[in-house]
């Protein structure tokens, strides 16, 4: 039998994903209580004043709390003075602040990693809320700090109109059928297009566990991209067979058919095209947050060998693989990388979540030089073991 899961309340992971996943929301009490120690309000402040970081603080007038402001990272102290009473501020990626909050993406492992997007923090005090909207996401509410009230409404699409004027896509109505407080550690799964509005009943923080997927736009950008790497693509094609003459201002059917056949030819090589998708899929969301790497050669790490250090993911990167006949290929941070078949196999397990030990059992010039190369290059972090 498929095992519960306390985090989804009890259920398993195959009926979450069968019943609720991109469907209808799930409301589970004490979900993740390790969450409420992590952050307090004034380390959420302390951050969104930090350089790189993603956020945006947001107001509502005390004259008309319909009428929304939204100040964008890089945010100031200058924009916390002269505070109205109803405000939010939203900071994105905290999980590459804290390897506390990046270690509760694994309570979320029945989602695959390329569908991750980032975790989100919100602080408000009471009263203080984003507005009533919907998301094209998949996310996870989780309650850290102080309580919020939850309400959820109609589904959406993207043809659902928003209130004009405001800096925000807020729906004008909501059709309440769920009334909930979160307290710390309760979670709300909220399936895309479900409206939703979080108001804090105190001071408090929401984080959002985000999940993306990418658009066809975005994918043919990728694979644009990776056909412009091919010279041999920029020779003129040789002309259609002509054995008749047409009028001279027309394209004709053959023409245009022999020409979509020659774009579709290079559109079956799914070596490219695979290429651009895993390049996309492992595109990190913020690559400012990737820290520069201190170098490090195999001689560094042939002497850190045994002394207790593990290897890890470095959590605003991104490591990707698919196996293709019994080949293991990686993307990291949005390129393929190229790494030793004996590598691949212990690369994999850190793709997949887990650390691994510096031991003796790494112990291979090959296998050395390719964790200085993913070290030096911020995909992989080491980590003394009792830190992890
Ligand atoms: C919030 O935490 O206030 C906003 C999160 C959301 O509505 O997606
Ligand atoms: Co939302």
């Amino acid at each position: 039998m498929a095992h519960s899961l306390d985090i989804l309340g009890g259920i398993s992971a195959e009926r979450f994903l069968a019943e609720y996943w991109q469907k209808k929301p799930l409301l589970v009490r004490n979900a993740l209580p390790e969450i409420a120690q992590i952050l307090e309000p004034k380390d959420v402040l302390e951050l969104a004043l930090e350089d790189n970081v993603t956020a945006r603080l947001i107001k509502q007038k005390d004259r008309d709390p319909k009428q929304w402001t939204v100040k964008s990272s890089p945010l100031l102290k200058a924009d916390f003075q002269k505070m109205p009473k109803l405000w939010t501020l939203l900071v994105q990626a905290v999980d590459h602040y804290s390897f506390d909050l990046a270690e509760l993406w694994k309570q979320f492992s029945f989602i695959p990693q390329w569908r991750r997007d980032d975790i989100m923090v919100s602080y408000a005090q009471k009263g203080g809320s984003v507005g009533q909207h919907f998301d094209f996401y998949d996310v996870f509410l989780v309650q850290g700090y102080g309580h919020r009230r939850w309400q959820l409404g109609q589904m959406c699409d993207a043809d659902t109109s928003f209130v004009e004027g405001q800096p925000l896509r807020l729906l004008p109505e909501m059709d309440v059928h769920f009334d909930e407080v979160l307290a710390p550690g309760d979670l709300l799964y909220v399936p895309p297009g479900l409206s939703h509005y979080g108001v804090a009943e105190d001071e408090c923080l929401t984080y959002s566990f985000g999940f993306r997927m990418p658009n066809v736009t975005e994918m043919m950008d990728r694979v644009t991209d990776k056909f412009t790497d091919n010279p041999l693509l920029k020779n003129p094609l040789t002309d259609i067979l002509r054995d008749q003459i047409s009028a001279i201002g027309q394209v004709t059917e053959n023409e245009l058919e022999y020409l979509k056949e020659k774009l579709f030819e290079q559109l079956q090589n799914s070596t490219v095209l695979e290429d651009a998708i895993m390049s996309l899929m492992s595109e990190p969301k913020y690559p400012d947050n990737i820290p520069e790497a201190e170098e490090i050669g195999t001689g560094d790490l042939e002497e850190a060998l045994d002394q207790g250090y593990q290897l890890m993911l470095e959590p605003a990167s991104r490591l990707l693989y698919t196996e293709q006949d019994g080949d293991i290929l990686f993307w990291a941070n949005g390129e393929g990388i190229c790494i030793s078949d004996e590598f691949a196999v212990h690369l994999k397990t850190i793709a997949d979540g887990q650390s691994l030990a510096l031991d003796e059992s790494l112990y291979d010039a090959d296998i050395l030089e390719d964790i200085a190369m993913l070290l030096n290059e911020s995909v992989l972090i080491l980590v003394p073991t009792e830190a992890e």
